[in-house]
């Protein structure tokens, strides 16, 4: 069981948000229950960068960092279930290119079966003897998968009605995906004895830790490309103090640009009129939280042309930040108590712009505030930087720790904790 200990100190008391209390949690985890034996249902975020040319991984942080749950398990009879992308985007596949990046890493034979919720699938976890893995595919494969449920509603799906009765324990390590409530996250626990793997514990014992200790002034830097999810969770750490400066990098700051009229001819993003609108409503609700670049560089036939923003030509991609906004975000940063980092500063995988990148993981890396980097490019680029020692919390998960840090409690956590209290499913 994880119990949370609160560390009491002046600061804390001054900046600490009520709310964020709700997030203590009480979950099971792997030692509370006798695994030898047990059919058990992993889900993992193997949620992995796809390269857009090959459709190949291109990052496998995050099935590294399953492995030492799945080797905690390895005495049962293992299920391990997985998404990857979004159903309509390129990053959408098989869950095949995962199982080798596992067998490696492994060292180990691993079962893989291309189907999540029929025969095919049932007979393979039926047929899985002691210390054997399964590998299911893409759970967004099942169009349950793709949608939000309550917890109860999320238990009646045809996912976890067929599953559940095949496993003994539900075993939910998938951080990055903790703010989803979908069926294979939120239903389990709600029909089955459910408990934390090690990443979701880890996750949760440092960034309580974290919690109690953040200062002012606290400064988000936030980039990244799933924008409608992140205009929502700004605005709720604005509200709840989280956020007193906000730096905008990436597609996101493109996006405030338009809002600002500095940026004039359109994105070609999804529903750019409808995020438009509401990074302009949020930047006239809150106008001294947001910073948006002043120069940029551009991409000019694979060239890096720097450009001040008030050069920008219609069409003209912006693909980093440019030296000017890097040094006024480096002195925000520098000054701040509490920094948070999320998504790439631009085109980080094209070495000519990933300048905005390195440089802002630098600043925060050096300062003396407290630090959390979150998201699998950043981590990816932290640790070719040599820069991991030097900060306060590393996670690959994004959304997931923007919605944790609102204070908000997350979907996957609450699933657990009502598992943990439900004694009639906790009789391990
Ligand atoms: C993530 O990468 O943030 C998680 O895997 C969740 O993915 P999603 O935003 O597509 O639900």
């Amino acid at each position: 069981m994880i119990c949370s200990v609160l560390k009491i100190n002046s600061d804390y008391l001054k900046e600490f948000n009520q709310e964020h209390l709700k997030i203590i949690m009480r979950v099971l985890t792997l030692d509370d229950f006798d695994l030898k034996g047990k059919t058990v249902f992993l889900r993992v975020d193997m949620n992995c960068p796809i390269d857009p040319d090959t459709l190949e991984i291109s990052g496998t942080k995050r099935i590294e960092e399953a492995i030492v749950t799945i080797k905690a398990l390895d005495q049962s009879k293992l299920v391990i279930a997985s998404h990857q992308g979004r159903v309509g985007n390129n990053d959408y596949t098989g869950m095949d290119k995962h199982v080798k990046v596992l067998e490696r890493m492994l060292n180990k034979k691993i079962k893989y079966v291309e189907d999540v919720i029929g025969q095919a699938a049932q007979n393979e976890i039926k047929n899985l003897k002691d210390g054997e893995i399964l590998l299911l595919d893409n759970l967004r494969l099942c169009a349950e998968e793709n949608y939000e449920f309550s917890p109860e509603d999320a238990a009646n799906t045809i996912m976890v009605s067929r599953l559940s009765k095949l496993f003994d324990l539900c075993v939910l390590d998938s951080f990055p995906s903790a703010h989803r409530s979908h069926p294979s996250i939120v239903g389990f626990p709600h029909v089955m004895p459910a408990c934390a793997g090690r990443i979701v514990e880890r996750e949760v014992r440092n960034l309580d830790e974290i919690m109690t200790v953040a200062k002012a002034p606290h400064v988000i830097v936030l980039g990244g490309s799933k924008v409608p999810d992140r205009l929502e969770a700004i605005k709720m750490l604005i509200k709840n103090g989280r956020a007193d400066h906000v730096l905008l990098t990436g597609l996101i700051a493109n996006v405030f640009m338009r809002a600002q009229a500095r940026i004039k001819y359109s994105l070609g993003i999804k529903k750019e009129e409808e995020v438009v609108a509401k990074a302009h409503a949020l930047i006239g609700e809150y106008p001294d939280v947001f910073s948006t670049p002043v120069d940029v560089a551009i991409d000019k036939d694979g060239q890096r042309v720097e450009m001040d923003v008030r050069e920008l030509q219609t069409g003209d991609k912006i693909y980093d930040l440019g030296p000017k906004t890097v040094e006024y975000y480096s002195k925000l940063i520098a000054g701040a108590g509490t920094v948070f980092i999320s998504g790439p500063a631009g085109f980080f995988e094209k070495e000519n712009f990933s300048f905005g990148t390195k440089a802002l993981l630098n600043s925060v890396a050096n300062s003396m505030a407290t630090t959390l980097v979150s998201g699998g490019h950043l981590t990816t680029v932290l640790k070719e930087q040599g820069l991991e020692e030097k900060i306060n919390h590393i996670s690959t998960a994004g959304g997931a720790l923007v919605l944790y840090l609102t204070g908000e409690k997350l979907p996957m956590i609450k699933a657990l904790e009502d598992a943990a209290t439900d004694t009639n499913l906790n009789k391990h």
